[in-house]
């Protein structure tokens, strides 16, 4: 594979903080066309910040970020999101007050044009969301919450689905679940997925690669059979 063109995300050099404080210090990282990357890092260490500085919900200070081999450093966060940018925050973040279905109407519309996948798109993927479709979302489970947040992204048809701890707060069986519907979107859809953990088995259950993520700097990066040869895994368990 040809990574130069077929690389639909490249973070360069990227610096960020909060008010003076830097926390982002020149992290660099690139995602091909149809892959899965995980970012794997401790508490605190940048991981939802450098999410936050790709998708434009806090001002880069240095670097780039190229999407589709367009600069997109200086969009604001509605434009990158109407060129292809699918985000799920950590913690999900959905409409309490709103049903599943209502929810997953906010997404068509805030997720710009392409208004032909219905929420049967996500229901295919989820059945329990169909299940609970008139449920109001901030009385389901962390799992349900967390599968309707990824569904909501899904319906704006994202090139790129970030998504920042799904497997936090979700019982296992439904992570395993989750784990499946993101490579099915990859598979049967074409979306390309980078996501932060803590958690090293949902990394490794379905991410082709990872970076290490240490104190606002990326220090490794590695494939999937590079963290099952021995030590490497048992350095990375957090
Ligand atoms: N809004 C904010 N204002 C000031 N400092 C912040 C803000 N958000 C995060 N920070 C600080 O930036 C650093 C990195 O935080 P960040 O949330 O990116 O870490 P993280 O790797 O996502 O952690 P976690 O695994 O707990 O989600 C931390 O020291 C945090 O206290
Ligand atoms: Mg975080």
């Amino acid at each position: 594979m040809d990574m130069a063109t077929d690389r639909i995300l490249e973070i360069s050099g990227l610096w960020a903080g909060y008010d003076a404080t830097p926390i982002l210090q020149g992290v660099s990282l690139s995602v091909a066309r149809g892959e899965i990357v995980g970012v794997i890092g401790r508490n605190g260490v940048g991981k939802s910040t450098v999410m936050r500085c790709l998708i434009g919900l806090l001002e880069t200070w240095r670097g780039t970020i190229t999407f589709m081999d367009r600069d997109v450093t200086a969009l604001p966060a509605d434009a990158r999101a109407r060129a292809g940018f699918g985000y799920i925050p950590q913690g999900r973040d959905v409409f309490p007050q709103m049903t599943v279905e209502e929810n997953l109407t906010v997404g068509r519309l805030i997720g710009g044009p392409n208004g032909k996948k219905l929420p049967d798109l996500v229901y295919q993927y989820f059945p329990r969301l169909k299940e609970r479709r008139r449920q109001l979302a901030g009385t389901m489970s962390g799992g349900e919450q967390q599968q309707l947040a990824i569904g909501r992204a899904l319906i704006g048809s994202p090139s790129l689905m970030i998504l920042d701890e799904p497997s936090e707060g979700v019982q296992p069986s439904i992570v395993q679940h989750i784990c499946e519907a993101l490579k099915s979107f990859r598979d049967e859809l074409g979306t390309t997925i980078l996501f932060v953990e803590q958690n090293l088995d949902t990394i490794l259950a379905i991410a082709e690669r990872c970076y290490i993520m240490e104190k606002g700097k990326i220090t490794r990066s590695l494939t999937g059979e590079d963290v099952n040869a021995d030590n490497v895994r048992a350095q990375l368990l957090l």
